[in-house]
């Protein structure tokens, strides 16, 4: 299907869809009012950490390799949900000139973007040390193993991140290509035989993409997973599912092969069911599903469930000055809220219950990549304007596109792998 959505390629990005569909999502249905509808009552703040938790770091902590998570195995395990963002003279482990995978619309600096400030933070989480992405340390922990990044175009995001961190040991080899807009990718790091691959999937379920010559809705199987990818689990020894802004679309949803109901979707006669329901039914799904499968195969697998990157849209998203930001919220400035909080706790709750599930099993292990909070503190991470190459080269125009919901590379986004890779470590110990 096409550009159709802010979500997926922009390569031929200046078609009436890709231009449509964050119309649709954010301005002809209003936030305030979407907001008010699914969540009419204002969350709690989710930013509170329990005191008697805190662990006292001593002035030794600026030694990039201490964690209290690298003590003995009664200690809490560091919890990376809220912290700060602080300065760090480090900067990133790459950029568009060493690391040959970044998608267009995110190679940020390549296309003109003038301010390199935003490379230049570290996330300090509250009560541990965040240590840099050692990609040698991924390398020997992976080693002859299988990743496959599975969800929407954040997924791609965040995929992209870990292979331009990885490329700066070790080359990675393109072994397989397919799918409109390189959907479905595999690499191969020959040194030290690890796979990592990507799957388009935005509902992780069956489902149907709308599109110019199909339905002009998504269509989603609830009760089913998308085979795309599973059928694939038996080689999998890792899986990073992402998921989240496809739900806001318009789409009809069933289970059972009967229909659910459905969501903006006037005209149809269908029962308006939102979409929260319909994300959690999706979730439990795939992680019951890979869990029932790999439960008798003896083999095992780690799933990560990355929860909702909230956008940052401040302006109308086609004039300058969309995501005008140029450095991360300060703490406290921001709370995780409305839809942001009540997809982030969807991710959160069936990572939860699935972990309970898995327990009953060897080699399951099943974790949140809670990086909502972090993500929200940075709204200057965005590619903005620069999702096309030096977009005012010719002055200010009336139109520029955004992208305020995909992160530059290098970008905050290498923060998500570098706490993947420390729970890792913390499951390897
Ligand atoms: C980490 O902290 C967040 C926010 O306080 C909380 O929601 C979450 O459950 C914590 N995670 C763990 C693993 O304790
Ligand atoms: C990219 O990084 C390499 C290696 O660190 C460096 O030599 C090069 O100058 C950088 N290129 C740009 C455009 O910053
Ligand atoms: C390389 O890794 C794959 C799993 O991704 C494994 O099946 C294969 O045996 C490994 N090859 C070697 C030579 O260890
Ligand atoms: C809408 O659906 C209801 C229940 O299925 C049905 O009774 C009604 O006739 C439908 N209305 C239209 C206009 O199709």
């Amino acid at each position: 299907m096409g550009v159709t959505s802010p979500l997926k390629g922009q390569t031929h990005s200046r078609s009436f869809t890709t231009k449509f569909l964050p119309y649709v999502i954010y301005a002809l249905f209003p936030i305030a009012l979407f907001r008010f509808y699914f969540h009419p009552f204002p969350s709690p703040p989710t930013d509170q950490l329990p005191h008697s938790n805190r662990i006292v770091l001593t002035s030794s902590s600026s030694s990039s390799s201490f964690s209290i998570e690298e003590g003995t195995s009664n200690e809490v395990p560091c919890n990376y949900t809220n912290g700060r963002w602080v300065r760090d003279k480090m900067g990133p482990l790459y950029n568009g000139t060493t690391c040959g995978t970044i998608k267009d619309g995110q190679n940020c600096i390549s296309h003109g973007r003038p301010d390199l400030g935003y490379l230049y933070w570290r996330w300090q989480p509250s009560q541990c040390e965040l240590p840099r992405f050692d990609p040698k340390t991924f390398f020997n922990l992976l080693s002859n193993k299988h990743i496959a990044f599975v969800g929407d175009s954040m997924a791609r995001n965040q995929l992209e991140s870990l292979l331009c961190m990885l490329a700066s040991v070790s080359n990675p080899n393109l072994v397989y290509a397919n799918g409109e807009d390189n959907k479905f990718r595999r690499w191969h790091f020959d040194s030290h035989n690890v796979t990592v691959s990507v799957y388009w999937s935005p509902f992780l379920v069956r489902g149907v993409e709308k599109s110019k010559t199909g339905p002009d809705h998504n269509e989603l199987h609830v009760d089913v997973i998308d085979e795309r990818w599973g059928s694939d689990l038996d080689h999998l020894d890792m899986i990073v599912l992402s998921i989240g802004h496809w739900f806001l679309h318009p789409a009809v949803y069933y289970e059972g092969g009967s229909v659910l109901g459905c969501h903006y979707c006037p005209g149809l006669n269908l029962t308006e069911i939102g979409f929260y329901d319909v994300m959690r039914k999706a979730i439990k799904t795939t992680l019951k599903t890979i869990i029932g499968r790999k439960a008798g195969s003896g083999s095992g697998i780690d799933v990560f469930l990355t929860s909702f990157s909230p956008s940052h849209f401040e302006g109308e998203w086609d004039k300058a000055g969309a995501c005008p930001k140029t450095e991360p919220d300060r703490e406290g400035e921001k709370m995780v809220e409305g839809m942001d909080a009540d997809m982030r706790s969807i991710a959160v709750e069936e990572i939860e219950a699935a972990k309970v599930n898995a327990k009953q099993f060897g080699g399951l292990r099943v974790e949140t990549l809670d990086v909502t909070k972090l993500s929200l503190m940075r709204p200057d991470g965005h590619p903005g304007p620069y999702m096309y190459p030096f977009p005012f080269a010719n002055g200010i125009q009336e139109h520029v596109q955004n992208d305020c919901v995909h992160w530059c590379l290098p970008g905050p986004i290498d923060t998500w792998n570098q706490i993947m890779l420390q729970v890792i470590k913390r499951w390897r110990r």
